[in-house]
């Protein structure tokens, strides 16, 4: 038990139980919740994604770039998410076959909505933001909240993100082969899972996942994504965008890295549209976008030398078939891509039983960055706790 915890916490915690994780990510697609338990093994006890309406939704893409009246929209959005983050988990308990009862989970652990991520934009001031008030979530639901899980590792030094790479360590890791994790979600973030754990844990975000692609297709044909890449399937890839879009210096930048909207976004793309000829179709716009997706995650998974591991695809970016395809193909001949659900965890909810995880971590009093992953100082406990 942990000295300097509340006697509630401590009970909560020393029996083994129920924790929930929340996680809506820069995708925007949905608010991901699940109830999970780790003893004596993961289980996946339930699981739901529920509609971001379409009000709450474009409240935070107004945030996600500067604007007017930032602090007040900011200040309201924080305690509206903060309702709707608790509705959900509270949706999920009920709709549960499970019979869950608020009494029965541990902790909620809750990511919050990025609206700014900015790891090295300046050394001496970097911040990564996240919003959906913890204090609203734990008294709506009378759930114990753990939250604000980036900034304790930026604050040591380090990036912030990725977040996952020690959770994916302790469920996906194999003592007999390498293995790389990749989350395809709005942005692409892998993990490389050394069978040796003398070797160090390596993670961080390749660039895009899906979010050009959402973006573009949201634009040309009002959809919110590209169902399996059909449309993109459809197109060309136009090369001399291709080489435009790879040029930018985050794709050579050396880790630790991680990024977000701020970089890749659909202003970055009509930039270099412009110095293209006016006739480039939009499907081969959308099949450019894809393939850019796919290079870079390849180029940076070679780069470290991890072509011959196992890779195992989670986030929405596993539906696309297109996608899966390329990665295959990009990657040395032979090797098979897979989801995580061959590992026993569904790649729809990974990133969401990563921070039921996280907060785990943070109420037993342990560290759950990587210091390799984020370039922190060290290895730190992170999130903030908020009683019921
Ligand atoms: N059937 C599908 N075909 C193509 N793309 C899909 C399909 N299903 C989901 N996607 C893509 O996955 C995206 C959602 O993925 P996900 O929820 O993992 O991302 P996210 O919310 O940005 O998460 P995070 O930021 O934590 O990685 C959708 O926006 C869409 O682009
Ligand atoms: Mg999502």
């Amino acid at each position: 038990m942990m000295k300097n915890l509340p006697a509630s916490i401590n009970d909560a915690i020393s029996a083994p139980g129920i924790y929930i994780g929340i996680m809506s990510g820069t995708s925007l697609d949905g608010i991901d919740v699940v109830a999970v338990s780790f003893e004596p093994k993961l289980q996946l006890h339930a699981h739901c994604s529920f509609e971001l309406p379409a009000l709450i939704k474009a409240q935070i893409l107004t945030l996600c770039s500067s604007g007017e009246d930032e602090i007040e929209k900011l200040g309201h959005l924080d305690v509206g998410l903060g309702k709707l983050f608790a509705q959900c988990c509270l949706k999920l308990i009920k709709q549960s076959d499970l019979h869950l009862a608020v009494d029965n989970i541990v902790a909620i652990g809750l990511h919050g909505q990025t609206i700014r991520h900015r790891p090295d934009n300046s050394p001496k001031h970097n911040f990564s933001l996240q919003i959906g008030d913890a204090n609203t979530v734990a008294e709506e639901s009378g759930i114990l909240t753990v939250a604000d899980f980036r900034r304790r590792d930026i604050a040591a030094g380090g990036q912030g993100a990725p977040l996952v790479p020690a959770f994916h360590a302790s469920i996906f890791h194999s003592n007999s082969c390498d293995r790389v994790i990749l989350n395809i979600g709005g942005m692409a973030n892998v993990t490389l899972l050394p069978a040796d754990t003398q070797q160090p844990l390596l993670g961080f975000d390749t660039g895009p996942g899906n979010v050009l692609m959402d973006a573009w297709v949201q634009q040309h044909l009002g959809l919110a994504y590209d169902v399996n890449g059909d449309w993109a399937s459809k197109g060309q890839i136009n090369p001399v965008l291709l080489q435009k879009l790879l040029e930018l210096p985050f794709f050579s930048q050396p880790i630790p890295k991680s990024t977000g909207r701020e970089q890749f976004n659909l202003a970055w793309i009509e930039l270099a549209l412009q110095s293209l000829s006016d006739n480039t179709r939009p499907v081969d716009v959308q099949r450019t976008l894809l393939e850019l997706s796919a290079v870079t995650i390849c180029q940076e998974i070679q780069k470290h030398k991890f072509a011959n591991a196992g890779l195992y695809v989670c986030g929405g970016g596993a539906h696309n078939q297109l996608l899966m395809t390329r990665l295959q193909q990009l990657l040395p001949s032979g090797k098979s891509v897979s989801s995580t659900a061959d590992l026993n965890l569904d790649p729809d909810w990974v990133e969401a039983t990563a921070f039921a995880w996280l907060a785990r971590q943070t109420l037993l009093g342990l560290s759950s960055n990587c210091a390799t992953v984020t370039g922190a100082r060290g290895e730190r406990v992170l999130g903030a706790i908020f009683q019921a």
